[in-house]
């Protein structure tokens, strides 16, 4: 039997969401509300809160990097997730390590699986978070990609995926359109 509720009940069972750090020049943030919205060209969009220090950077800088780590990094990426920019260098307390920054500046995790280089191309104010989109203009792959990525479960809970499984392709799916 299905519960309905108006809102987010405090005790929602865990929702599983891909968490990633987002960085906006030297500032990092933990981020799991984002997804891709087009494919050609590549575009993606994250939802970002006003109160964020990473929300003024990204208003003022036009971009950032999402770097998706793997699961081992969950610790790192909660305390990007609960300490403000403006108030610690949260990058130089952490264990991450950053060789490379992209073209505008923000930082390319090292030890990142895949890392998206990302231009803020529209805003959409939104409730309590503002929507960037943004076009992708880079894409890094870690060699030693480890695939197991850190899934935020809410109230400092983290996990990850521990099935896989492939659905055998059917004839008779129309080819015609493309499909994920
Ligand atoms: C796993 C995790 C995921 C988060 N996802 C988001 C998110 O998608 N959007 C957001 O605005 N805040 C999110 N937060 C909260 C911010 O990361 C947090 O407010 C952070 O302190 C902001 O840092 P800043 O002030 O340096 O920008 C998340 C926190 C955690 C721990």
């Amino acid at each position: 039997m299905l519960q309905r509720y108006e809102t987010i009940p405090s005790t929602l069972p865990p929702q599983p969401r891909v968490a990633a750090i987002l960085s906006c020049q030297n500032n990092i943030m933990a981020l799991s509300w984002h997804m891709p919205i087009s494919r050609e060209p590549f575009r993606y969009a994250i939802a970002v809160r006003e109160e964020n220090h990473t929300h003024s950077l990204l208003v003022e800088y036009g971009s950032f990097t999402l770097n998706f780590l793997p699961f081992s990094f969950y610790d790192e990426i909660d305390k990007a997730g609960r300490t403000h920019g403006d108030e610690i260098d949260k990058f130089s307390v952490s264990t991450l390590t950053c060789d490379v920054v992209d073209p505008n500046g923000n930082r390319i995790i090292d030890q990142a699986d895949y890392v998206y280089e990302c231009s803020i191309i529209d805003t959409y104010q939104n409730g309590d978070h503002t929507i960037f989109a943004a076009d992708v203009r880079a894409i890094h792959i870690n060699e030693n990609m480890n695939a197991h990525l850190a899934l935020f479960l809410g109230h400092g809970e983290y996990a990850t995926a521990s099935a896989h499984s492939r659905v055998r392709q059917s004839s008779h799916v129309s080819t015609s359109k493309r499909s994920f």
